[in-house]
């Protein structure tokens, strides 16, 4: 599959990553520099060098892994490679990771002298069904997550659903979460897909990253810069961003999926609360959440506190909190407003919904 986005192509690549070599011969960079962290330098990059030639004799730039490291630091350290490779705007800098490689690779590049060009070779799930496409780069900055960032489009993304197999069960379950987002805000065909098979297997993959990608690449091709429907892909996001900003670094951190699997379940309770969201899809989804994530309660003093890093987000207008809500499976809105105390209110029922064990019970 090769799918035309804003400007760029993304391409589902075999083990021989054809597109990818067929990219790089007909762009000819005259000088190519890889991007990766410390896990996809051991489990990714051999078998990429191994494939494809013109990128074997690269110098590449490690970052050490995880999302407590997409920071100005890691970033300052991608420029300083950026500028002792004298790279200038006709390099290619070739981000092969998750997504906080590739949104600190894109974010790197697109400044480093204004913007070098940069490719994504997404390595989990994540970045596969999500985060490679699109163009959002960035780092996270006093703890809010994607604080500072460009949108600034890849040059191409090559995705090869081969790479996941070193991948744990939680980091796929973890991508898992922005598939159903898709199916959630855009294609109830990827719902029922997803609600039939039971429980993610490793074979459903190549087929659940396509439809995702379809979701978001046909949102983000008609706005690229978030003006109005891009919005919808933040469904979730508003809340989820607040919990995975508040527990990261603490002992009980949680990864970004699993923080956007519970703030969609939020958002959906305060869907029903202002009356956006039909009961009975609430009711479907919460249970479907409830069977395949660990969904986490949240004590006053925490809801508290997330509400107040919620006041950072970026739909936020006039200090007033928006969100992007669903109606049912496939269809979402976005710019809908609420107060503090009807998020406190929805926190408060997602917290009721925990507790309890079967249908119609929770208030
Ligand atoms: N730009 C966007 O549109 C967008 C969309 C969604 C999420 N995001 C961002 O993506 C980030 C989360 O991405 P993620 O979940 O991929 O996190 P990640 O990049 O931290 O990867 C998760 C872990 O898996 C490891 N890993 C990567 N590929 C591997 C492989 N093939 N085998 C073994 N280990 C591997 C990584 O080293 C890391 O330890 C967040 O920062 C989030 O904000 C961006």
């Amino acid at each position: 599959m090769q799918l035309r986005s804003a400007g760029y192509y993304v391409s589902m690549e075999d083990k021989r990553f054809r597109y990818l070599e067929k990219f790089l011969r007909t762009a000819a960079y005259p000088r190519i520099l890889v991007f990766c962290d410390s896990n996809t330098r051991r489990n990714c990059l051999p078998f990429l060098q191994g494939a494809v030639k013109q990128l074997r004799a690269a110098p590449v730039h490690v970052m050490p892994a995880g999302e407590r490291h997409k920071t100005l630091e890691q970033a300052e350290k991608c420029w300083d490679f950026l500028l002792a490779q004298g790279a200038d705007r006709s390099t290619l800098l070739v981000c092969v990771g998750g997504g906080v490689v590739c949104d600190l690779g894109g974010f790197a590049a697109s400044t480093f002298k204004r913007g070098i060009p940069f490719i994504h070779i997404p390595t989990t799930l994540l970045a596969m069904a999500d985060a490679s496409v699109g163009g959002k780069t960035g780092i996270d900055f006093r703890s809010y997550k994607n604080l500072v960032g460009t949108i600034t489009q890849p040059a191409g993304v090559f995705i090869n659903p081969g790479f996941l197999r070193t991948l744990s069960p939680r980091h796929l379950r973890n991508g898992m979460a922005e598939i159903i987002k898709a199916a959630l805000i855009g294609s109830q065909a990827l719902w029922n897909k997803l609600k039939e098979a039971g429980h993610f297997t490793p074979d459903m993959t190549d087929a659940l990253i396509e439809a995702s990608v379809k979701v978001k690449n046909k949102i983000v091709s008609r706005d690229p810069l978030e003006r109005n429907v891009r919005k919808l892909l933040n469904f979730g996001h508003t809340a989820g961003h607040a919990i995975e900003s508040y527990y990261l670094g603490k002992k009980n951190e949680v990864l970004h999926g699993e923080a956007i699997a519970m703030g969609m379940c939020v958002e959906l309770c305060l869907g029903t609360l202002l009356r956006r969201t039909q009961a009975q899809a609430e009711e479907g989804i919460l249970s479907f959440f409830k069977k395949h994530y660990k969904l986490r309660p949240f004590p006053a003093k925490e809801i508290t506190a997330l509400i107040r890093l919620m006041q950072h987000d970026k739909k936020n207008r006039n200090g007033r909190l928006n969100f992007t809500l669903v109606e049912k499976p496939g269809a979402a809105s976005i710019n809908n407003e609420a107060t503090e105390a009807m998020v406190r209110r929805a926190f408060q029922r997602y917290n009721e919904f925990l507790k309890s064990p079967g249908k119609h019970d929770f208030a």
